[in-house]
């Protein structure tokens, strides 16, 4: 797997080795993508607003961007540019963290699909880097070391993600009515998992995809992404739109924990990632997780007799074996956890 995606990478064939290819019904129909609408572009400086625009935009988009957030975008320069070295160092020093094993903290992956013929797998033009970052006690010496800062910049950004999710989790408690400590309190008990998407330039973009069709399965992600290319597309009332790269900007989604803990008001919503033929692609998630003994479950005070509970309460830890079991198909996670009226 590895070395046909090097060899593809590196030589530009014509045309995709047969493992990269989908099948006519998955391909991504890249023409028919809008670009005429968007997420929500959110000032966080706009106190005054920036609760019910984000509300709203949780409602109606499960996206949004966010500027004027106060990462510093120094650091978040720095970010791109070690894992991009990252994704340049040969084969062999990346092939190290390869492993199928789920329980493996740090990993490099080639995502792929399942075609439901035969129990054939189709690779996603992408592969990427994933580890936890925070907590990062116990685990730094397991990261990459090369490049020699890895380490050093990834502590430095896991810091200010976590303060930036902190304040992202306040405002969406107000924005749902409650205490602004609410869900920070409630879900005490997380993690943080970076997972940096690598997605090299491709001869025919229209076959293949960087990522499948998919919805996030923490609480919230955030997402940092390269300038100058698009590849992220969120779906929105049955059609595909693009979100487009804004300077020093972060996307924000909702994920699975976050629709089941709101009842359904806020939406983890369906999006991929596409590729294109002249400039790869990196992009930087962050995506918080609940740990695995955390009950999760419709918020008591956001269930009445008008909003009866959509969901069951579980253990996070049941809804995550549900996930990995579903792994290489599109995923319906949720909707095991759903209760019928
Ligand atoms: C993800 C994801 C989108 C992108 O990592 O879950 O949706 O643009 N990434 O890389
Ligand atoms: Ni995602």
């Amino acid at each position: 797997m590895e070395a046909s995606f090097q060899q593809a990478d590196r030589s530009h064939p014509l045309s995709l080795t047969p493992g990269y290819i989908l099948p006519v019904e998955k391909r991504p129909l890249l023409s028919q993508v809008s670009s005429s609408t968007s997420i929500p572009i959110i000032d966080m400086r706009d106190e005054l607003h920036v609760v019910d625009k984000i509300s709203k935009a949780c409602e109606e988009y499960g996206f949004f961007q966010i500027i004027n957030h106060g990462i510093p975008p120094e650091l978040c320069r720095r970010m791109m540019a070690v894992l991009s070295e990252f994704f340049h160092l040969p084969p062999e020093e990346r092939a190290r963290f390869c492993t199928d094993d789920p329980r493996c903290p740090v990993k490099v992956y080639h995502p792929y699909l399942g075609t439901g013929q035969d129990g054939e797998k189709v690779t996603m033009w992408s592969e990427y880097l994933s580890h936890p970052c925070h907590p990062l006690d116990g685990i730094l010496h397991l990261l990459p070391d090369k490049p020699v800062q890895y380490r050093e910049v990834v502590v430095a950004y896991a810091k200010e993600m976590g303060g930036l999710v902190k304040r992202l989790l306040g405002l969406i408690s107000k924005g749902l009515g409650l205490e602004s400590n609410y869900l920070n309190e409630r879900l005490k008990q997380h993690k943080r998992i970076l997972q940096a998407n690598y997605y090299p330039t491709c001869p025919q973009p229209d076959l293949t995809l960087g990522l499948p069709v998919h919805t996030d399965l923490g609480v919230l992600t955030i997402l940092q992404q390269s300038q100058g290319v698009t590849g992220l597309h969120v779906i929105k009332d049955g059609n595909w739109m693009y979100v487009d790269p804004i300077p020093d900007a972060f996307v924000i989604n909702v994920g699975d924990q976050l629709q089941v803990m709101s009842n359904g008001r806020y939406k983890s919503v369906h999006h991929r990632a596409v590729i294109n033929k002249s400039m790869a692609r990196l992009s930087i998630a962050t995506f918080y997780r609940p740990e695995p003994d955390v009950m999760i479950g419709p918020i008591e005070e956001l269930v009445d007799d008008q909003h009866p509970a959509l969901y069951q309460n579980y253990r996070f830890e049941e809804f995550f074996k549900e996930f990995l079991r579903q792994e290489g198909s599109r995923r319906r996670v949720k909707e095991v956890f759903e209760l019928r009226h």
